[in-house]
């Protein structure tokens, strides 16, 4: 009979959403910074989310809490149901664009699956936490949860039914995020966005998009550099973000071969061929955001990073 473990910690990582030309549909996932949670299994049925680190007392406990939610569904669908208690170590800025509230819930999900024996596949983990975004935002795209929960780098055909599918990366790419020191709530910013938009940008759009994922499966870093364009986000939620411009003038006059808004923002990404190079362009996208009066965080990572993995088990 195999012995389940009572005590699982586990680290999932933060994600990069839309990826500039891929609103909603892509997403992948960094080595660092994340989230780490730990469980431990209890005989009362149930989740409790006992505490949270690193949020400064600010995120909600209960049912406003996308791991309370998800971790509930995924005990739902267990034929053998047992109870959790979670604590929640945050390991980046609230509201900041690196798909935090994704990544605690993979976090959840992945621990609590591991102390069941592992019965749910990562579609099926995913799968809760899509429930619970509808559950705490009322809105539903996986383009932080997918590459959170599965890793690598995601598109998403539709979230209902579930289509999401990891695309290939070339060797070497690597992501620069820089995330300043302010925040932006991502309802606020899905509000801004237009219900219309006007057929020649979604005609760019498209474009931009299919010859992105077309870059990714032919290894061909200058048709990414010349794909990495939003027409629909970006140059609303720009106006959110200081020092927007300057930061993307710096990242590409550095050799960055594209560089956007990371999810809803305000942390930005940019996308380049060697760590050597990331290290020149993280320094001058920091000196844009300092420009601005920002102070802001660099981190350098492989595109399409590993998704949850279990730190200590007992
Ligand atoms: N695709 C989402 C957005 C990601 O840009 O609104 C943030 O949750």
């Amino acid at each position: 009979m195999t012995v389940l473990p009572s005590y699982v910690k586990v680290f999932a990582p933060a994600t990069v959403a839309n990826v500039a030309s891929g609103f909603d549909v892509l997403g992948f996932a960094v080595s660092h910074p994340g989230d780490t949670v730990e469980a431990f299994s209890r005989v009362a049925h149930g989740v409790t989310l006992q505490g949270i680190t690193g949020d400064r007392g600010r995120l909600p406990h209960g049912e406003g809490n996308t791991v309370v939610v998800a971790v509930r569904e995924l005990l739902r669908r267990l034929e053998k149901p047992f109870g959790v208690d979670i604590v929640l170590h945050k390991g980046m800025p609230l509201s900041s664009g690196l798909g935090g509230s994704a990544a605690s819930a993979a976090a959840a999900l992945h621990a609590v699956n591991v102390l069941a024996g592992e019965p749910l596949s990562p579609e099926e983990l995913l799968r809760c936490s899509l429930e619970a975004e509808r559950a705490v935002s009322g809105s539903v795209h996986a383009d932080n949860a997918a590459p959170a929960l599965l890793g690598g780098f995601v598109l998403v055909r539709s979230t209902d039914p579930l289509d999401a599918m990891t695309l290939p990366v070339p060797p070497g790419l690597t992501v620069v995020l820089v995330s300043p020191d302010i925040e932006i709530s991502t309802a606020l910013a899905r509000r801004m966005l237009p219900t219309k938009i006007p057929l020649k940008d979604a005609i760019s759009q498209l474009g931009n998009l299919a010859a992105l994922v077309a870059s990714l499966f032919s290894d061909n870093l200058a048709l990414m550099g010349r794909s990495l364009s939003d027409l629909i986000a970006e140059p609303i939620r720009a106006e959110l973000i200081p020092g927007f411009k300057g930061v993307k003038k710096a990242a590409l006059a550095a050799g960055a071969l594209g560089c956007s808004i990371s999810g809803s923002g305000p942390a930005m990404f940019a996308l380049v061929g060697t760590v050597t190079q990331a290290e020149v362009v993280a320094k001058e996208m920091q000196n844009g955001f300092k420009v601005a009066g920002l102070k802001a965080t660099s981190y350098i990572s492989e595109v399409g990073a590993a998704g949850p993995r279990v730190v200590e088990k007992g």
